[in-house]
């Protein structure tokens, strides 16, 4: 949400700055802009609109500065014209700013300063921040003015003052050799290069120059100059700090001969789901031969041999999470919600827990009541939504200092294993979708999918409520998964492309399933309504006829997930209900399934698996038909109105 990069160093900072610009647009696009300290001034230039606008408007100056700081937008705080795009400057243009996050006690900071004098001219909370910096720094005409930590300090007291979650970057025309950067709860990202330094919102802008990374926390700021960087807390403490190594390639940040980043990523996903389960599924486990008898660990072992390995799942995590477990509560928003009603019925239905899956944006206000033993899950492929971030810091705060059967036992899973969730929460359980690019989430939701039968696995395991037999199976299920998905989209692929011309004037759609392929119907109406903006319900498919069904006539294509299982009968006759109110039905079925064919008027088959396998499979289509139904009309697939990757505002 938002996306800031700075540069100090000795190439042309423009270059570098749109460039990283570029590869941070999934975060925001409604405008865009970039300063640069350029003949002891201060350099903006601002575009409203995606980032070309801004090129464009850059081509006709001649800026050779090596020092500057750029943002894309995602409006929160006044609209996305160009006078509400970053960089701010305070009134006489020495200082400027971007940010990302909010400034929440920005009114009564502005108040103040127009009290003093200051003139604001924009809507944004992030105007504040240059102002105030500019009140602290010292008078040219003083001794202070020299002091080697006056640009920081002056910084440094103005972020003191500041309340809310921000990232931001700031240059100084005053102070042409150093950039300054500082966090607090959201992500800023330090790049080491030779005589050269960079700060991002997001690793893929900084992988093209340096996998040379730190990455701030919260309360630090940071001094980037030409030869070298210092990070230092908000009271002004030096602290000692040490890079890593990203282990990136910049060719995942590509398209690679895709149309779009979505559709690369989809068909990403059979890859990503083998690499997933490879992680995190034992390659030498067997159920043995008794079953109900925990698995059999090898009876004559050769000294000196690693002992073999005796659980199905390791997901690294410590055996006390797991003790006495008498609740799991599932945190997330959006498609990790999705995923997590997933996770919630196969946590229930193999290991045997109640499980609760709670909108993080509600559960911070309104916390259900507190229950003992309970394992709380935070999903976020991003790692950075604020709200699942704000809702696990206040479980973990409110059992803080309880009983022991209280204590916080925090799990989180991500596809960000260096993002904000995982300085929040102990232990991360890694998705490995890899770079998603595309605003829709596709590999990150599937790979969430494959996290959570490897958790209910496990619990089934540990706490002995399947059979091994019956874990090795649905194991072995597990692993057909990659090839079926390929199959899935070589067949349909180029079906769904040709079906979308169908729905060129349709403005509504209906997803309906039951069971565990209820949430992949609210999955596919999610994807849908975001990337072809027509509006899109998905609903448990008995629920239709209370209320839904009303909405239904010949123009309201019907999508049901009917695979065969508990429920199969029960969808069939659901969209036979449809049908009866003359809704084009499109059925997720199972391949050469004669039932299904009598039913459906267009068949989106997938190979015949388990109904408890089966999601998988199921969304596939369902993605495919939003990305085609979308790309066919034209739209802008990867970067959908309104949308950013990561939402890290409340
Ligand atoms: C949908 C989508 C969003 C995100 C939601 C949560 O395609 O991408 O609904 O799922 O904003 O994001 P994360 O998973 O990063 O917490």
């Amino acid at each position: 949400m938002c996306g800031i990069v700075g540069y100090i160093g000795t190439q042309p900072a423009t270059d570098i700055l749109m460039a990283g610009l570029e590869r941070l647009e999934y975060r925001g696009y409604d405008s865009a802009g970039i300063a640069t300290v350029w003949e002891g001034e201060i350099q903006c230039v601002r575009a409203k609109g995606k980032l070309y606008n801004l090129r464009e408007k850059l081509e006709r100056t001649d800026n050779q500065a090596r020092l500057g700081i750029g943002h894309t937008r995602w409006a929160t705080h006044g609209k996305p014209e160009e006078y509400n795009a970053h960089p701010h400057t305070d009134t006489h243009q020495r200082v400027a700013v971007v940010q990302n996050g909010i400034v929440e006690n920005y009114r009564e900071l502005r108040e103040d300063l127009k009290k003093r004098g200051h003139e604001f001219r924009s809507d944004t909370d992030t105007e504040v921040i240059p102002h105030l910096i500019a009140e602290f720094l010292p008078e040219p005409s003083t001794p202070d003015f020299q002091h080697p930590n006056a640009f920081l300090d002056a910084v440094r007291q103005a972020v003191n003052q500041l309340h809310g979650a921000f990232a931001i970057a700031i240059i100084c025309a005053d102070y042409p050799d150093e950039l300054i950067v500082a966090r607090q709860q959201a992500p800023l990202i330090l790049g080491f290069g030779q005589g050269e330094f960079f700060c991002a919102s997001d690793t893929p802008a900084l992988v093209p120059h340096t996998h040379a990374v730190l990455n701030l926390e919260n309360g630090e700021l940071a001094r980037l100059t030409p030869l070298g960087a210092e990070v230092y807390n908000f009271a002004g403490e030096r602290l000692r700090k040490f890079p890593r190594t990203l282990n990136w390639n910049p060719v995942q940040v590509e398209k690679q001969g895709f149309r779009h980043f979505m559709l690369k990523e989809i068909f990403e996903q059979p890859g990503v789901v083998r690499t997933c389960l490879e992680a995190y599924v034992s390659s030498d486990w067997s159920a043995g031969e008794n079953d109900g008898s925990s698995a059999i660990p090898d009876q004559n072992p050769v000294a000196g041999d690693t002992p073999s390995i005796t659980t199905p799942i390791q997901l690294g995590l410590p055996e006390s999470l797991y003790e006495n477990l008498e609740h799991v509560q599932i945190l997330a928003c959006g498609t990790s919600w999705h995923a997590s009603l997933v996770g919630k019925y196969l946590i229930e239905q193999l290991a045997g827990i109640p499980t609760m899956v709670q909108y993080a944006s509600e559960f911070r206000y309104a916390p259900s009541p507190l229950t003992r033993n309970t394992l709380t899950i935070g999903v976020t492929q991003s790692g950075e939504t604020a709200d699942t971030l704000a809702a696990l810091e206040m479980e973990k705060r409110r059992r803080t200092g309880l009983g022991q059967e209280y204590q916080p036992r925090l799990v989180g899973i991500t596809n960000r294993s260096e993002s904000s969730l995982a300085h929040l929460v102990p232990h991360i359980i890694e998705t490995f979708a890899g770079m998603e690019i595309g605003v829709a989430a596709t590999k990150t939701f599937v790979t969430q999918l494959v996290v959570f039968y490897c958790l209910a696995l496990d619990l089934a395991y540990q706490r002995q409520t399947l059979p091994p037999s019956r874990i090795a199976e649905i194991i072995a299920g597990l692993r057909q998964l990659p090839s079926q998905i390929e199959l899935v989209l070589s067949r349909q692929e180029h079906y769904l492309e040709e079906l979308a011309h169908e729905f060129d004037e349709t403005q509504d759609f209906i997803f309906l399933g039951r069971g565990i392929n209820f949430p992949i119907a609210l999955e596919g109406a999610l994807k849908l309504k975001e990337v072809s903006y027509i509006h899109a319900e998905g609903y448990p498919a008995g629920e239709m006829k209370h209320g839904p069904i009303a909405l239904l006539d010949a123009k309201v294509p019907v999508v049901a997930i009917a695979m065969p299982g508990t429920v199969y009968e029960k969808v069939l006759s659901n969209a036979q209900e449809a049908k009866a109110r003359d809704a084009r039905l499109i059925g997720v079925t199972p391949m050469h399934d004669p039932e299904a064919a009598q039913t459906f008027d267009i068949l989106l088959s997938v190979p015949v698996v388990e109904e408890l396998l089966s999601p998988i499979l199921a969304v596939m289509p369902l993605q495919l038909l939003a990305y085609h139904i979308a790309a066919r009309r034209g739209l802008d697939v990867d970067q959908p109105r309104n949308l950013a990757k990561s939402v890290t505002v409340e």
